[in-house]
């Protein structure tokens, strides 16, 4: 496989974190793509795609709606687990490993493709965006959930960007949804729904664990979170519970149609 800087960057740190992302984690809970899909007329049936499938919760979610579904991610770790989620459930699925910005599938060969909480470590975004709209059929979906950035508060999103660069250097850039739509539409998608909700982050330390965050990168992040602005602390409702750093992240739900 040949691989740019960002893409070794993270297949490195998701093979090494793979144990970390199991049934148990936050992704576990996949209302986030119940509501992406509220009221969208998705294909009934057919094949759906997962980009950067991680431990498959996205896969299973799209598993149980009948579709069949192909597992893609550039690390071999995940995608061994997230292939094991789906079978403990009696699901097949297909795997593929491969970057996100360059998808070894026909064109027009998907109903459905999927790309959760993963979308900022590419390092092509747009490439991605091309890709996906090549490989669906004409009436398929884009299914998009990924953090992201205010549009009009910079301070706000520099902030972020740069706790989750030292937390995981392998991050790369949350989108602002302008920038997404903007992707979608320069690769001739329709966006139906471009909504951001809340997501708790629910304790420092555990996302620290989560990406085995070095204790020099600690200590900035630290520093980070005891001196953010007031503004930054109100956007995110950064704060402490029962001892806890938590905040607040916005997250995209961005649902796209390939006329
Ligand atoms: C947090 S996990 C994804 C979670 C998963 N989509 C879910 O719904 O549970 C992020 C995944 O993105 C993958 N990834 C990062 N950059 C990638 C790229 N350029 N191409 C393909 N996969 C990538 C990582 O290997 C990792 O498995």
């Amino acid at each position: 496989m040949n691989l740019d800087d960002s893409q070794r960057a993270a297949q490195t740190q998701f093979d090494r974190q793979s144990a970390r992302y199991g049934r148990t984690h936050l992704l576990a809970d996949t209302s986030d793509l119940d509501g992406a899909a509220r009221g969208i007329a998705l294909p009934a049936e057919g094949r759906a795609l997962d980009v950067a499938t991680g431990c498959g919760h996205t896969a299973l979610w799209l598993a149980r709606r009948g579709y069949q579904v192909t597992l893609a991610d550039i690390s071999l770790r995940m995608l061994e687990n997230a292939v094991r989620l789906l079978e403990d459930e009696g699901f097949l699925g297909e795997t593929g490993q491969h970057p996100a910005e360059a998808l070894p599938y026909s064109g027009r060969s998907f109903q459905i493709v999927t790309c959760r909480v993963a979308a900022h470590h590419f390092s092509d975004p747009a490439a991605f965006v091309r890709e996906a709209a090549r490989v669906l059929v004409p009436g398929g979906y884009l299914i998009v959930v990924d953090g992201t950035a205010p549009d009009d508060q910079p301070e706000a999103e520099a902030w972020l960007h740069d706790l989750e660069k030292w937390r995981d250097p392998s991050h790369g850039r949350f989108l602002k949804p302008s920038v997404w739509q903007g992707l979608c539409e320069g690769a001739g998608l329709e966006v139906r729904r471009a909504e951001v909700h809340r997501l708790k982050q629910p304790d420092l330390e555990w996302y620290f664990e989560t990406a085995a965050t070095t204790p020099a990168n600690r200590e900035r992040v630290r520093k980070l979170v005891a001196n953010a602005s007031r503004p930054v602390r109100e956007y995110y409702s950064l704060g402490e519970d029962d001892g806890r750093i938590v905040w607040q992240w916005p997250i995209l739900r961005l649902v796209a149609r390939k006329p």
